[in-house]
């Protein structure tokens, strides 16, 4: 079949688009015309391709955790997972509302903090220190419920883009930390602040207590949840050492969900907005090899096709994947035709709590 003109351009642009998903594009296009300003799309870095050219902003989860809550329009559509949604819609004016084009789509790693084992765990360190010694910190990767509770005891919400802020404003306090549910980005950030690694203990939830003793307990200066991210404790050290080896001269960045040693074998590390200016920065001719979702590193490749732009390894998150065209069509669609499907709705009991804590958060001071 011949390619329609353009098709060349866009391929450029897009990489490769299925064609059973070319109609559902088409309309995405005619259903933004009609609805203008009264729809913003918002779109999360591992989107496709396809689904990123069409956003009205595209970012890391803080930059769009900061637009949602300075938009203008009545419908805010999130292409990202669930938790990105939900802060969203916690963030929403009153009259605006937030929809999610699959439901589905939530964070696998969000989900190891169920909120009743945080509590238990709340209370066992609590015991121990007392409450005014600790402060919860959350990563943005978590249920509005969770973020309710560390809001409703003087905790913030961070993103791998602020987290060590959050840890300084923390310690400032003289207090300690208890970040969830991310132990790597936990980790990263303990060791970016200076804490040494002995005051670093995990908290593993599945065991009784945590599996720490109290004397543990007592020395603790940042307690962490035993959490991950499948696709990023998937990179390995050797496939930096091996990265090197094959392209002699490259850079590498990881994302800090990357376990330590992957971090400490990298150049540098940092939030998806970081690894999107780092190679932006690396000039023409140069071989950056990175450590994240795959759908990030194959847009990059194809926004600089003057220097090389490799994934360290093929990881990909089938969660943020569930976006995809006839999804956002579908979403746009309802809207459109007046009966809209996939608001997102956030219970008043945990709005009030999540947004203090996300609050807190979008009003830490900028360093540097
Ligand atoms: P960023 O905040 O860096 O965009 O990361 C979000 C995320 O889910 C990484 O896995
Ligand atoms: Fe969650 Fe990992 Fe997917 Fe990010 S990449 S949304 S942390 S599963």
């Amino acid at each position: 079949m011949t390619e329609p003109a353009g098709a060349k351009e866009s391929q450029a642009r897009e990489g490769f688009v299925p064609r059973s998903d070319r109609p559902h594009l088409a309309r995405i296009d005619r259903l933004r015309r009609a609805l203008g300003k009264e729809v913003v799309l918002l779109g999360h870095h591992y989107q496709r391709p396809a689904i990123v050219r069409r956003a009205d902003f595209v970012g890391d989860s803080f930059l769009l955790a900061r637009q949602a809550s300075r938009a203008e329009a009545r419908w805010i559509v999130f292409c990202g997972v669930r938790f990105m949604a939900e802060a969203a819609a916690v963030l929403a004016r009153p009259g605006q509302e937030v929809f999610h084009p699959d439901p589905a789509a939530g964070c696998p790693m969000a989900d190891m903090a169920d909120p009743s084992d945080v509590e238990e765990a709340w209370e066992t360190l609590t015991s121990v220190l007392g409450e005014e010694a600790l402060v919860p910190v959350v990563y943005m990767n978590s249920s509005a419920r969770l973020k309710a509770f560390v809001g409703d005891r003087g905790g913030l919400v961070c993103t791998s883009s602020n987290a060590e802020r959050a840890f300084r404003w923390v310690f400032e306090k003289g207090k300690r930390v208890f970040f969830l549910p991310d132990e790597h980005l936990g980790r990263n950030t303990a060791r970016a602040v200076g804490v040494p690694s002995g005051e670093v203990l995990l908290y593993t939830f599945r065991e009784q207590g945590g599996g720490l003793e109290e004397d543990e307990i007592r020395r603790g200066k940042v307690f962490l949840w035993s959490g991950h991210c499948h696709v990023h404790v998937f990179f390995r050290p050797e496939d930096v050492e091996r990265a090197r080896r094959e392209n002699p001269g490259c850079r590498i960045i990881v994302h800090p969900e990357c376990p330590v040693p992957v971090v400490e074998a990298s150049d540098a590390s940092g939030s998806t907005e970081r690894i999107v200016r780092f190679v932006r920065e690396a000039g023409p001719g140069s071989t950056i090899v990175v450590g994240t979702e795959v759908n990030l590193v194959e847009r990059l490749a194809l926004d600089f096709p003057d220097r090389r732009v490799l994934p360290l390894a093929h990881s990909l998150c089938p969660n943020m994947y569930r976006i995809n065209p006839k999804a956002l069509a579908d979403t746009l669609e309802g809207l459109a035709s007046g009966a809209p499907r996939g608001a997102v709705n956030v219970e008043d009991s945990v709005r009030s709590g999540a947004r203090k804590a996300l609050e807190r958060m979008l009003a830490l001071p900028r360093e540097g």
